[in-house]
């Protein structure tokens, strides 16, 4: 039975792509106020899982649940799970030419009944850019149009705090990000946390322990072929960065090449 005093409930999930299994029975559990994260070789399923979760519709959901304090998720469109509080950063942000930042998270505002002035916004804006270090030249620029890597991570992250999600699922994050980036981005995601009041919860896609360091997890969970294989606490990122998945788990299959 899911649990409506937890965050996130996922249990025996399975989803399929273009007749593909992908994911093979996802159990995770996230109470309120956690930074969970989650490790796994390439290609075993992890950006599906923060799909299938935040309701892409490419994905088909054949089996399990989702569930967020307890409502269903799995019925839900894309847009009602935003609204409900689940907020995905994306692996890959894509550029969106013609909309400037600053009329896209306006938009995303007020599409989850967050509108504020344009006054009290632009406060709001600005003090986030400068926490995050983003120029405000970047609020007129068109959205991940010519930004370099980690200024297209910074600029996910701008959104996370401006939205305040329930659930930030951070696909990620630290992918070619500069030392300096990586601590104002971890910044930034424990800022939203604690400013939360210990609601929000966040799923962080990570291959690297030092983002790990500047966060410190409350759990870490491994992903292998479509599913969670192993919990535990954050020194299960260490293990893996001085073991390696398969010193670690054995053999590690691709999803691809899984029963
Ligand atoms: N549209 C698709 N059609 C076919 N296979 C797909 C599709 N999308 C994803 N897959 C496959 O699903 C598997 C899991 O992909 P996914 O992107 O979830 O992996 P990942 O764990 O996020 O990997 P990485 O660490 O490289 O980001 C891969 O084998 C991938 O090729
Ligand atoms: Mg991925």
């Amino acid at each position: 039975m899911p649990d409506p005093a937890m965050l996130l409930d996922v249990a025996g999930l399975h989803a399929t792509i273009d007749s593909k299994e992908i994911l093979k029975g996802v159990d995770m559990r996230i109470p309120h106020g956690e930074i969970h994260a989650l490790m796994g070789p390439n290609g075993s399923g992890k950006s599906t899982l923060a799909y299938a979760l935040t309701g892409h519709p490419k994905y088909q959901i054949t089996a399990g649940s989702a569930t967020l304090k307890g409502t269903d998720l799995l019925p839900l469109t894309a847009d009602l799970r935003a609204q409900l509080g689940v907020f995905l950063s994306f692996q890959h942000p894509t550029a969106i030419p013609g909309v400037t930042m600053v009329n896209f998270l306006r938009a995303a505002m007020r599409s989850q009944g967050k509108e504020l002035s344009a006054r009290e916004f632009l406060t709001r804006l600005t003090y986030e850019m400068a926490e995050l270090k983003m120029d405000e030249s970047f609020r007129s620029r068109y959205i991940n149009d010519g930004f370099s890597g980690g200024e297209k991570k910074r600029a996910e992250i701008l959104q996370m705090a401006l939205l305040q999600p329930q659930l930030a699922i951070l696909d990620e994050p630290d992918s070619g990000l500069d030392v300096d980036a990586l601590r104002i981005v971890a910044d930034g995601v424990r800022r939203a946390v604690e400013g939360s009041a210990g609601k929000m919860g966040v799923l962080l896609i990570t291959h690297y322990n030092r983002i790990l360091e500047y966060l410190r997890p409350d759990t870490v969970h491994i992903f292998s072929a479509g599913r969670v294989v192993a919990s535990g606490g954050p020194s299960l990122a260490k293990e893996i960065e001085a073991m390696g998945y398969e010193g670690l788990l054995g053999e590690v299959a691709p999803v691809s090449a899984s029963a």
